[in-house]
């Protein structure tokens, strides 16, 4: 059977991510349980970051040991990889000796080379373009505290980087519709906005949450963008997701940040602790829809 990858959430079919985020909800109730399968034994992952993280990386590496696998997370600063030794070449070893790989960098590219040249699947831990694991454990919150996502309006405010793109993906493969209010030079790729027909960019902020069942930011300035912060921080002020907006949402509107938050920035403070804030919620299930793609991905459902 050909292996399959997870670069971006159109690696899948809408069934079958419904199923993992079905799966995700049923692995949470059974780790609660005490009750979790081993269903990875025997099976290792090894996880490259070349950008810092906290919920990716622990999600994988407990992830893995929860499911009776394990996980090795390899810096690139302390492999050959930091030394020059081509991606290709380190995808084609680490195929003999572990199962799967995530990896997480600042190129695409990077990843799709690591893809390419792996015999095993590749995750996508983050790029410049796509977060598709946060995805699923936005969707998976979303739909634990709320119900069914598709049909619904979901705004996303601030830069069309990686996670707008990834919303623009999502709103495609869940069938929900999008509404993106970005300060002009920072909105999402035209191309991929009118690939997705229910997906649209918005004047103002407060059109974008009217009447929204979901609104999601991100930070203004994402990694290897702090060069540019002050500048991004004037463009940014307006799109700022506060109580007042808030309020311009659905009646029981959820609000979602992958996180880390910049509080005072891209996120009033007093919203990481409002009872509309699901952050935290998704936060935990990264754990749980991991497991559900390495289940997935290594073929054991
Ligand atoms: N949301 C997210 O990917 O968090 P980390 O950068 O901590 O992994």
């Amino acid at each position: 059977m050909a292996k399959r990858d997870f670069l971006t959430l159109l690696d899948c079919s809408p069934q079958e991510l419904q199923a993992l985020v079905e799966r995700a909800a049923q692995l949470k109730r059974l780790h609660r349980a005490g009750t979790a399968p081993r269903s990875l034994a025997g099976r290792t992952g090894a996880l490259i970051m070349q950008l810092k993280s906290t919920r990716t990386r622990v999600a994988f590496e407990a992830g893995m040991h929860q499911l009776g696998g394990s996980a090795i997370f390899l810096s690139p600063a302390d492999t050959q990889l930091g030394r020059g030794e081509p991606i290709a070449d380190t995808a084609r070893v680490l195929s003999e000796m572990v199962d799967v790989l995530m990896v997480r960098g600042p190129s695409h590219q990077d990843v799709r080379t690591f893809a390419e040249a792996a015999t095993i699947p590749v995750i996508n831990a983050m790029t410049d373009l796509y977060h598709p694991c946060q995805l699923l454990a936005d969707i998976q919150t979303f739909e634990e505290l709320r119900g069914p996502i598709a049909g619904r309006r979901v705004a996303f405010l601030g830069d069309g980087y990686n996670m707008c793109n990834s919303y623009i993906n999502a709103a495609r493969q869940w069938g929900f519709a999008l509404r993106i209010a970005s300060p002009s030079d920072y909105e999402p790729d035209a191309a991929m906005l009118a690939q997705t027909g229910n997906a649209a960019l918005v004047e103002t902020p407060r059109e974008a949450v009217a009447g929204a069942d979901l609104i999601v930011t991100d930070v203004w300035s994402s990694m290897g963008q702090e060069e540019e912060a002050a500048q991004r921080r004037a463009r940014f002020a307006p799109y700022q997701v506060n109580e007042t907006l808030l309020d311009q949402g659905a009646a029981n509107t959820l609000f979602l940040h992958c996180l880390p938050a910049h509080r005072g920035e891209e996120v009033d403070h007093r919203v990481l602790d409002d009872p509309r804030c699901g952050a935290w919620v998704a936060a935990g299930n990264r754990l749980h829809s991991q497991k559900a793609l390495l289940e997935f991905l290594l073929g054991v459902l």
